[in-house]
């Protein structure tokens, strides 16, 4: 294992997760054979046209992996951003498209869940946000305790606009590192984060199974498993 750059606690790091970071959890990819869509369309599963037209379906499919979380833990991936956060503190932001909430489970503390979370519900009519936790979920739709609108699940779907994106921006002017981690950058907005990086002149750094599509603008690429490769690389980036 090879790279040029050493943080120190003063450097201010942004990193990107993608659904990479949690495949060795056991949790399936998007894009990959077979990925989760599995036997749905995205367009039923994940729009707000596909909730109005089905809200039953739409909440059977996110109830389900709601329900598989509770058999998914963190992975080394994982555990070694926390140790990044750990040396950098306040310089670090973790910014996920995974709506798995595995960051948290971990430890990280400065996560924006850009596309939402599976452990949060939201009414689509008053906008009153519930931890899954806290609903019943046997009922096929659930719904509102304030004003009995429908809930629905608080992930962001296409044809919506993602969570946090002034504040994303804010955070990658001031950069000075910039790494994504297992995302194929093919979905927008978080896709234009590393151009946006490089315009900004930050460092960047790339981890993934295969080179992503934006790869030319990465300063450093490591090909290969999250869980294996991040564990080493934040030994010697703060050591
Ligand atoms: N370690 C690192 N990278 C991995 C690993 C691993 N163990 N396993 C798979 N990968 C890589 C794949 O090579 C692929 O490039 O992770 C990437 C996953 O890409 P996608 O399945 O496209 O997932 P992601 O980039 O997170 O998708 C973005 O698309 O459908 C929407 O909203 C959804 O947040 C999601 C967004």
């Amino acid at each position: 294992m090879h790279t040029k750059y050493k943080f120190n606690p003063e450097n201010k790091l942004v990193v990107l997760t993608g659904a990479g970071i949690s495949a060795e959890s056991g949790l399936k990819t998007f894009r990959d054979n077979n990925g989760l869509w599995e036997n749905h369309n995205v367009e039923e599963v994940a729009t707000p046209q596909g909730f109005r037209q089905n809200p039953k379906m739409v909440w059977r499919f996110y109830k389900d992996r709601y329900n598989q979380l509770k058999n998914v833990k963190p992975n080394p991936g994982h555990y070694a951003l926390v140790d990044l956060e750990n040396y950098l503190q306040d310089n670090f932001t973790l910014i996920t498209q995974n709506v798995d909430g595995l960051h948290l489970v971990a430890g990280n503390k400065n996560v924006l869940e850009m596309h939402g979370s599976l452990r949060k519900s939201l009414c689509s009519k008053c906008n009153t946000y519930y931890d899954m936790e806290s609903i019943d979920l046997d009922v096929p739709i659930p719904r509102c305790e304030r004003c009995g609108g429908n809930l629905r699940p608080d992930v962001v779907w296409f044809g919506e606009i993602p969570y946090f994106l002034d504040e994303i921006e804010l955070k990658l002017r001031s950069a000075d590192f910039f790494m994504v981690v297992g995302t194929s950058g093919v979905v927008y907005p978080a896709a234009q984060f590393l151009q946006l990086a490089k315009i900004f002149g930050t460092n960047t750094i790339g981890i993934n199974l295969a080179a992503p599509e934006n790869v030319r603008l990465l300063d450093e690429f490591h090909r290969g498993k999250a869980g294996e490769i991040l564990p080493q690389l934040v030994k010697l980036w703060t050591n």
